[in-house]
């Protein structure tokens, strides 16, 4: 089997880094995620752009989108040094889909569909272990090491002010991108409000069927 060239789609907190780690470790491909690149990135100097922010963190702060010009950049150098991937984060908006359509072809477009009171529960309850970069949950995947669990945070854009922001977002902007896959018939619907362990063997087992 070629190396699958997958898109995880999904609103903020469905668990698209969550099981991309599963997909990664299991297909031995690479992650490419916007999210954590413009993370390392928070104090990149865009001011030669001209618009309303000067660096990629203030635009994630306030739950808004870093803009195209940025993103598209840092996902069209990722893509052209990896053979399969999982894509996570992009495309974002209509003009991203487009901008993706001329760096590389998917095999599957995988959403994950969850209601939006448990968004909002997930990304208020979430906690990052800054040494490996796991996910947790002080709920629903708490740590089982003592010494993990006193050096979790908490990412800047988890508090509810920003995830509300970051879910209007989203809303307007990602919806019509689910759509256009749809379309596309590339588009394949898993349900992310299962266990983390029962979404992980649909989403294996969509990725066998599609791939
Ligand atoms: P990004 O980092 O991409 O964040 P996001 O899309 O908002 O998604 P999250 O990382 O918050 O959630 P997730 O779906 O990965 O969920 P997770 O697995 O962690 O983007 C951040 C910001 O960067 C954006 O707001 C924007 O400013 C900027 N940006 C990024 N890409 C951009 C782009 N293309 N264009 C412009 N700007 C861009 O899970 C969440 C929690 O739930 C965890 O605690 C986890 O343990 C728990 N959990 C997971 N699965 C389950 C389950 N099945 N049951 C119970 N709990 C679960």
């Amino acid at each position: 089997m070629a190396s699958p060239r997958i898109l995880i789609l999904g609103a903020p907190g469905a668990g698209k880094g969550t099981q991309s780690a599963n997909i990664t470790d299991h297909f031995d491909i690479e992650h490419i995620t916007t999210g954590d690149a413009l993370r390392a990135n928070k104090e990149m100097d865009i001011s030669h752009l001209g618009l309303e922010y000067d660096t990629p963190g203030e635009y994630m702060n306030a739950g808004e989108l870093v803009p195209d010009e940025v993103v598209n950049e840092i996902v069209d150098e990722a893509l052209s040094q990896a053979d399969g991937f999982v894509l996570d984060g992009y495309p974002r908006n209509l003009k991203q889909a487009s901008e993706l359509e001329s760096m590389t072809e998917l095999d599957l477009a995988l959403m994950l569909d969850v209601s939006e009171d448990e968004l909002v529960h997930r990304l208020t309850g979430r906690r990052l272990d800054p040494e490996t970069g796991d996910i947790y949950h002080v709920e629903y995947n708490p740590p089982e090491d003592d010494d993990v669990e006193a050096r979790l945070v908490q990412r800047d854009d988890d508090t509810e002010e920003t995830v509300k922001e970051r879910l209007r977002v989203y809303r307007e902007n990602t919806e019509p991108v689910i759509e256009h896959y749809e379309e596309a018939d590339l588009l394949e619907r898993v349900d992310g409000e299962k266990t983390p362990d029962q979404v992980w063997d649909d989403v294996r087992e969509t990725i066998e069927s599609a791939t």
